[in-house]
């Protein structure tokens, strides 16, 4: 059994325009101690695959479908279900950790709180327990800093510390939403590597939820391509990077700049998102996509599987992507 089984997930939000269909159909497992990318441009749905599955949309947010965790139903439970799956379960790293620390609160208390709180440990040893674990995301001199407040630390240094946060409670899964997006290119490299090691360590299943297919290449094992809500294609990365078989995956791959490219210019994928307020007819990337055919504009097509873990969402056929 899947640790985590997403099956026909979708998310709308009611606005003053009408009702917005952030995520569309998506399904996807995860088993444990696995690795998962979630890669699209801004506004695909990303965060709210993520917010759907924790039980932390917005008010004006509703989930269908299914969320299965090790079995369980966790769509639409309880609030002290999903508090106890959040402290004992699953745990997210948010992009701005400065969203997500108190400002007004010494790192020591506010990490030692999740284990007093959960875990029923006494504060001394709770922050004991803190120390170490900034020690595991290597944090220099831990056992004196966790004394600070959270600006006393750099940007990545205080991501670390949420990563820390996050896996106190031992996660079976962990879901981290552009956990680096904030930071500059080397210590996002860094926290990257990090991550990676925290994970063989642990053993945890990660979710990494990023726009950059790069990052996703360094880390995980299996991807999913989002567009517009959609899953376009699905692939283990390394298949993914060797033969991408979705128009939009191939402008992804086409924008990533590469050590070894002389010069040449990266390609941005032309035009803009889709607007989630209309009913979608068609396919989403069809406005966009180079490879568009007159079918395009009316039919959806369905994510099909055409090889081992592979299945992608496109009316072109997939002799005519080469
Ligand atoms: N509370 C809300 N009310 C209405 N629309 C919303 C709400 N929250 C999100 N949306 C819309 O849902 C869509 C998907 O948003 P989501 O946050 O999942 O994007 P994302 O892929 O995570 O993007 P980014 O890379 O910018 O974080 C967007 O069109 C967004 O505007
Ligand atoms: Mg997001």
């Amino acid at each position: 059994m899947a640790l985590l089984d997403v099956n026909d997930l979708g998310v709308s939000f009611a606005t003053a325009d009408g009702t917005v269909n952030a995520v569309n159909g998506v399904s996807f497992a995860l088993e444990r101690g696995q690795t998962l990318g979630i890669v699209g441009e801004s506004g695909s749905g990303k965060s709210q695959i993520a917010f759907a599955i924790m039980g932390l949309l917005a008010k004006n947010g509703r989930a269908r479908g299914s969320v299965k965790f090790d079995g369980t139903q966790i769509l639409g439970a309880t609030k002290p279900a999903l508090n106890a799956l959040r402290a004992n379960h699953i745990a997210m790293v948010f992009q701005d950790p400065m969203t997500a620390l108190n400002p007004y609160m010494r790192v020591s208390d506010q990490m030692a709180e999740v284990l007093v709180h959960h875990k029923g440990m006494s504060k001394t040893d709770a922050i004991a327990a803190s120390a170490q674990m900034l020690d595991a995301v290597k944090i220099p001199g831990a056992r004196q800093r966790i004394r600070l407040y959270p600006h006393e630390f750099s940007g990545g240094m205080r991501q670390r510390i949420m990563i820390a946060m996050a896996l106190l409670c031992k996660p079976d899964l962990l879901i981290a939403d552009e956990p680096t997006t904030a930071l500059d290119v080397t210590v996002q490299a860094q926290i990257m590597q990090l991550l990676a090691e925290l994970q063989r360590e642990f053993g945890m299943a990660t979710m990494l939820i990023t726009h950059d297919l790069g990052v996703i290449a360094g880390f995980c094992r299996e991807v999913i391509v989002l567009y517009g809500g959609r899953v376009m294609e699905q692939a283990p990365v390394d298949d993914l990077f060797a033969a991408p078989s979705h128009p939009y995956t191939r402008g992804l791959l086409a924008a990533i700049p590469r050590l070894e490219s002389t010069g040449g210019a990266l390609r941005a994928i032309a035009g803009s998102p889709p607007n989630m307020t209309k009913a979608q007819v068609g396919c989403p990337f069809a406005p966009r996509c180079d490879m568009v055919l007159p079918a395009c504009a009316s039919t959806m097509p369905d994510l099909l599987p055409f090889a081992p873990a592979r299945a992608r969402a496109c009316n072109r056929r997939l002799e005519d992507m080469a």
